[in-house]
């Protein structure tokens, strides 16, 4: 049984404050980037007498089956919710990078829950599997619905939202990997951003393009400011992903995008460049 990890997209994401437990209260529009292979990863699971994990592909590198693995810290999880061993042979095979802002890890978690519960016919609810995801990561309970979604709070609590296309896009991958804590805590560094909610959509309109992250992220990595004058420069409007550091940019048209995906892997050859 086999299951596909996709990485995620912050098309919104603002920072209302900073919480008594240490975390950020939010507000962000994610969507669920399906449809790469090239920027997915997958878990398979197959039976076994014991709980083991494998882990392989271009990104996997650094990554150990060791307890504090998202993967097997969600399917601990589910054996504590389940009463019992829940033995399998776990394969997870990455393609998302790390430490890029894409929810990769979380992405795992989410798939790991989903796909014990099936392996092994739990039939734990969703929000079971809501709740489960929300321990293990703020980001792992969007993967778990899927689609758009609304976060709030540290961003583990989720609403679907009503389909919002996705503008034409780039998503350009510098190679550097920026951890998610250190950029939070630079917000007291570069001064938190004023905060604006968001603002009520009209039907079907995309959310605006913000990302409160920015800043701090920059401060943390200023080799990040290069891949944002390089998508600028290919007439996109660049978005910082997460905490970084990939970055998206959108474009009006799908032609636009793609010219400069080309224009972007000609000049940067040592870049990833996806487009969606
Ligand atoms: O929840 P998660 O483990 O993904 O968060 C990683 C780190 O990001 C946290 O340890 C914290 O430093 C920061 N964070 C935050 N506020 C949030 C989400 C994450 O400060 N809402």
């Amino acid at each position: 049984m086999k299951l596909t990890a996709p990485p995620k997209l912050n098309r919104f994401l603002a920072v209302l404050g900073r919480r008594e437990d240490g975390f950020h209260a939010l507000e962000l529009v994610s969507t669920v980037l399906e449809g790469r292979e090239d920027c997915c990863d997958t878990l398979e699971a197959e039976a076994s007498p014991i709980l083991e994990l494998h882990l392989e592909g271009p990104t996997s590198a650094g990554l150990t089956p060791t307890p504090d693995n998202l993967v097997l810290r969600a399917w601990r999880l589910l054996e504590r919710e389940a009463g019992r061993p829940l033995p399998a042979r776990l394969r997870l095979h990455k393609t998302i990078p790390h430490g890029a802002g894409l929810g990769g890890g979380s992405s795992d978690a989410a798939t790991a829950l989903r796909l014990g519960n099936t392996f092994h016919e739990l039939g734990l609810p969703m929000e079971t599997l809501l709740r489960l995801g929300a321990e293990l990561g703020s980001d792992v309970p969007l993967f778990l619905l899927g689609g758009t979604v609304l976060g709030l709070d540290r961003g583990e609590r989720v609403v679907p939202l009503r389909i919002l296309p996705l503008e034409p896009l780039v998503l350009a991958h510098p190679g550097l990997h920026v951890p998610t804590p250190q950029v939070y805590r630079a917000l007291a560094a570069v001064g938190y951003p004023p905060v604006q909610p968001l603002p009520s959509l009209p039907e079907g309109a995309a959310p605006p393009w913000r990302n409160d992250l920015t800043e701090a992220a920059l401060h943390v990595s200023p080799a990040l400011a290069e891949v944002r004058e390089a998508l600028a420069r290919t007439g996109g409007e660049p978005l910082l992903c997460g905490s970084g550091s990939c970055w998206a940019a959108r474009y009006k048209t799908r032609e636009a995008a793609d010219t400069a995906a080309t224009a972007l892997r000609q000049t940067f050859p040592e870049w990833k460049i996806w487009t969606w």
